[in-house]
């Protein structure tokens, strides 16, 4: 089972419910929160977040790029968000948060950039319902995916294995029709793309194709 979640990043935002309604064949769409510190570029907040959550047709994956995430993450999660992650890097005490945004009915998820070492944080995975794997330098769409951090995702789907519960891997940059196999092939599950759904033709061809492009890998 594999999920394509379109990042609105790179939809239009003032035409954001037009293009909501044009990826609900998806699993989930990727919301990416920015606050200018944590990454060198500014999106929109919890009041945004609402509003795409009332109007679209599928559930939201909330990727937090933010500072201090242990004083505004949890916010997230309190707006009934399905899916919230948050940077390690912006963490001091990511269990805690992890349990809290659990706790409000929400799944979690951590990311790392692609300098991040996965190792410190596979004692942990049990605290988690995802982990993303960023495959670029989080802050932007349209850049080169990074094949190099193909052995962090190795390393997961190894530790994984022994696990009670399963955990999405998730990758998240640069992901297209000529990268999606190789993430899938070291074991990626949940894929998000921006440029390759809203930059191209119709959005609900291009989720099929990435969709049935990862089939290959099997
Ligand atoms: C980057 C964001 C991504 C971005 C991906 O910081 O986290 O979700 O939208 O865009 P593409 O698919 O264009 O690389
Ligand atoms: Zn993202």
């Amino acid at each position: 089972m594999v999920r394509i979640n379109p990042s609105i990043l790179a939809a239009d935002f003032v035409n954001m419910q037009r293009d909501l309604e044009a990826i609900a064949t998806a699993d989930f769409v990727h919301v990416d929160v920015m606050d200018n510190h944590f990454v060198p570029n500014l999106t929109f907040g919890p009041q945004m977040v609402e509003r795409i959550q009332a109007v679209s047709p599928i559930p939201l994956d909330v990727h937090l790029m933010i500072d201090r995430v242990d004083s505004y993450g949890l916010g997230y999660a309190e707006l009934g968000c399905a899916s919230v992650t948050f940077h390690a890097e912006a963490s001091d005490d990511p269990v805690s948060l992890a349990r809290a945004i659990r706790a409000r009915g929400a799944r979690c998820g951590l990311a790392i950039k692609p300098a991040t070492p996965v190792e410190p944080y596979l004692e942990l995975l049990d605290e988690f319902d995802q982990f993303l794997v960023m495959t670029v330098e989080p802050g932007f769409g349209g850049q080169s995916f990074i094949e190099s951090v193909m052995p962090k995702l190795d390393a997961l789907r190894a530790t994984a294995k022994h696990m009670k519960s399963a955990i999405w891997l998730q990758v998240d940059g640069g992901i297209t029709l000529d990268t999606i196999e190789l993430a899938s092939s070291h074991g990626a599950d949940t894929f998000v793309a921006g440029s390759s759904v809203f930059n191209g033709g119709d959005p609900e061809t291009a989720i099929a194709a990435l969709r049935a492009q990862t089939q290959h890998s099997h």
